[in-house]
């Protein structure tokens, strides 16, 4: 599958992959970089600390799921020590008023739990209950030029995209925001999709100018590393990149009929051999795709069982394989969705334990700038 692995999904709704040579130079080292830390991650686990994150805005799906959720739930289960931040705050950077920020975070989190995100080895956490993270931005925000800021090509991307009249300055400066959310918890190792390169970039800066400045020889901070998953492009079902503001998702909590319902109206094309094609034949290869991750096969493989057969029976095939894949994640979902009191009580743990960890951090950073009094 190495011409899958080439191929990510980008995290955020509007982002497409920055697209100029040097970034795709910049890929390619991070991607040799990835595979040499898989390998240092099964030797010694215990070296590493993940910190990765989503924005509530809305339901993840199958995108997200092959693009990074996975991942994360594949670190924690190789015993990595594992933060994942529900990012409340960064909900702001492209509108001006989070509409049902509760619901959004409750969402959030039962997806996180259906799809294997352990609380007692996983802490999950919401920005806006860790003030000692937020205070974090302050120093950081002196370490960064504007111009370092405005060269940033994600943020540029979004502003581009964005539906706001004028750009707020937490949309400007949310980079420096992440950086925080990293190293509050001395995260070295960020699991994401190719669009947050840049915001590493971003982190791993203020990190190495924060040591200089203030370390007194002494690394406070490390340097983080991305870690780019193997991750295939998905579609949605309109042909366009799967995303949540599109409509032409599959949610991990849509129900057995939703989704095959969207599956059945899923753009293909009028050639009835199914032949597994990204370059020419886009609907229908991702279509392929989908069913191959699910099944833990090649997407040409699937496409020869189906053959002559048509897009009916492709579409057949493809919601068959969903539906059986995401059938045990659901059934979690629905298990938790049954108890709120107990989804409180582990995002009320997490934010527990993010807290202390975050005010450890703070009082080091008070204490080598010389802000104790
Ligand atoms: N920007 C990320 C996204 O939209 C979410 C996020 C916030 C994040 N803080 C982070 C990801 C820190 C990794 C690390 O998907």
């Amino acid at each position: 599958m190495t011409s899958l692995s080439q191929l990510t999904t980008p995290d955020r709704a509007h982002a497409d992959a920055p697209g100029s040579s040097t970034d795709v130079l910049g890929t390619h080292v991070q991607r040799a970089r990835s595979a040499v830390l898989e390998e240092q991650i099964r030797a010694e686990p215990g070296r590493f600390r993940v910190l990765t994150g989503d924005r509530p805005t809305g339901r993840l799906h199958l995108g997200h799921y092959f693009g990074t959720l996975h991942n994360r739930v594949r670190l924690q289960n190789l015993g990595v020590e594992t933060y994942v931040l529900i990012a409340d705050y960064q909900v702001l950077t492209d509108r001006d008023v989070a509409d049902d920020m509760a619901g959004h975070v409750e969402g959030l989190l039962l997806d996180y739990l259906a799809i294997g995100v352990d609380p007692a080895r996983s802490t999950v956490f919401t920005h806006s209950a860790v003030p000692a993270l937020n205070q974090l931005l302050l120093p950081f925000l002196s370490l960064v030029s504007v111009a370092e800021l405005s060269r940033n090509p994600t943020v540029k991307d979004e502003i581009a995209h964005s539906r706001q009249s004028s750009v707020s300055g937490l949309m400007f400066t949310y980079p420096v925001h992440q950086a925080a959310d990293i190293l509050f918890c001395k995260g070295n190792l960020v699991p994401v999709g190719q669009d947050q390169l840049p915001h590493l970039d971003i982190t791993r800066t203020i990190a190495r100018r924060f040591n200089d400045r203030y370390g007194a020889g002494a690394t406070v901070f490390p340097q983080p590393d991305a870690l780019l998953s193997p991750a295939p492009l998905l579609l949605g079902t309109d042909g366009a990149k799967m995303s949540k503001s599109r409509g032409n998702a599959i949610a991990l909590a849509a129900g057995a009929d939703e989704t095959a319902r969207l599956i059945k109206g899923a753009r293909t094309d009028s050639e009835r051999h199914i032949t597994y094609d990204p370059a020419n034949r886009p609907e229908v290869s991702s279509l392929l795709l989908l069913a191959a991750l699910c099944q833990d096969r090649t997407p040409d493989d699937v496409a020869a069982d189906i053959g002559s057969a048509g897009a009916a029976a492709l579409k057949r095939v493809v919601t068959e394989a969903v539906n059986e894949y995401l059938a045990p994640v659901r059934a979690r979902r629905a298990q938790y969705a049954q108890d709120r009191g107990h989804l409180r009580a582990i995002l009320r743990e997490g934010n527990e334990r993010a807290n202390a960890v975050a005010d450890s951090t703070l009082t080091e950073v008070r204490t080598v700038m010389n802000n104790r009094y």
